[in-house]
């Protein structure tokens, strides 16, 4: 299987970066492709999860595996990644919300695809529009860099919104769209509020199914 780097990323915190990543893992185990997770977060918000599921789901064979990795320096990080890129089928990273963290950009830099979650909210929205521009630095410094960036709009209020909202919502989806694709939206659903390491609920596959298949269909 065909090799590929995705790192769930956006220095945003809380919007969603570790849910879509245990998620879009689950998405695929449950397709049947080779996956992997690892863990760059400090917080280890994916390995705790695993830990808490291993004592729920005894016994029960663990469908992919999650490791763990701390950033450290940047010689580190580009031993990871080319680890990485000898791994058959999808690695995905969830990455630290503070991305000016030292050693973090060969991860950016070596990415074949970046996931980026986000929030129509005003804060939310600058700290996005942060990350676009370290990330455009970065692509400046780095010719060999590649990565497809994916602006996945998650936790939205399924009601429509006002029409200033909705007028808000649609500009911040352009503005995105210059520098990758915006997929279809992700539900605030409860249920991903549920989000476990060993399964993908039939209520979470319906809540990121759209998003999901936008991405895989652009990741042949
Ligand atoms: N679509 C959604 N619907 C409902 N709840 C969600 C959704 N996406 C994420 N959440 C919830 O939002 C909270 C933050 O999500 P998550 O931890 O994935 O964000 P994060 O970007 O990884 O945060 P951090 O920056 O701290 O690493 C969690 O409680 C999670 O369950
Ligand atoms: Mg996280």
């Amino acid at each position: 299987m065909k090799n590929r780097k995705v790192v769930f990323a956006n220095q945003k915190g809380g919007v969603g970066k570790s849910t879509l990543c245990i998620l879009f893992a689950n998405y695929l185990a449950a397709k049947g492709k080779s996956v992997c997770i690892i863990d760059t977060d400090l917080q280890k918000t994916i390995l705790m999860q695993r830990r808490k599921d291993k004592q729920i789901y005894e016994g029960e064979e663990e469908p992919y595996n999650i490791q763990d990795f701390d950033v450290s320096d940047v010689e580190t990080m580009q031993k990871l990644v080319d680890s990485a890129s000898e791994v058959d089928g999808f690695v995905l990273f969830d990455s630290p919300g503070n991305i000016s963290e030292d050693g973090l950009a060969p991860l950016f830099v070596g990415a074949d695809y970046i996931v980026c979650p986000y929030e129509y909210e005003d804060k939310a929205l600058d700290s996005t529009g942060v990350f676009v521009q370290v990330l455009n630095v970065l692509r400046e410094h780095n010719p060999q860099m590649t990565a497809q960036l994916f602006f996945v709009p998650n936790r939205i209020d399924p009601r429509i919104g006002t029409a200033d909202e909705q007028e808000m919502w649609r500009r911040t989806d352009e503005v995105f769209g210059n520098f990758g694709k915006v997929t279809p939206v992700v539900n605030s659903r409860a249920t991903l509020k549920r989000t476990n390491t060993y399964e993908l609920l039939g209520t979470q596959r319906d809540a990121v199914k759209k998003a999901f298949e936008y991405m895989l269909r652009r990741m042949k």
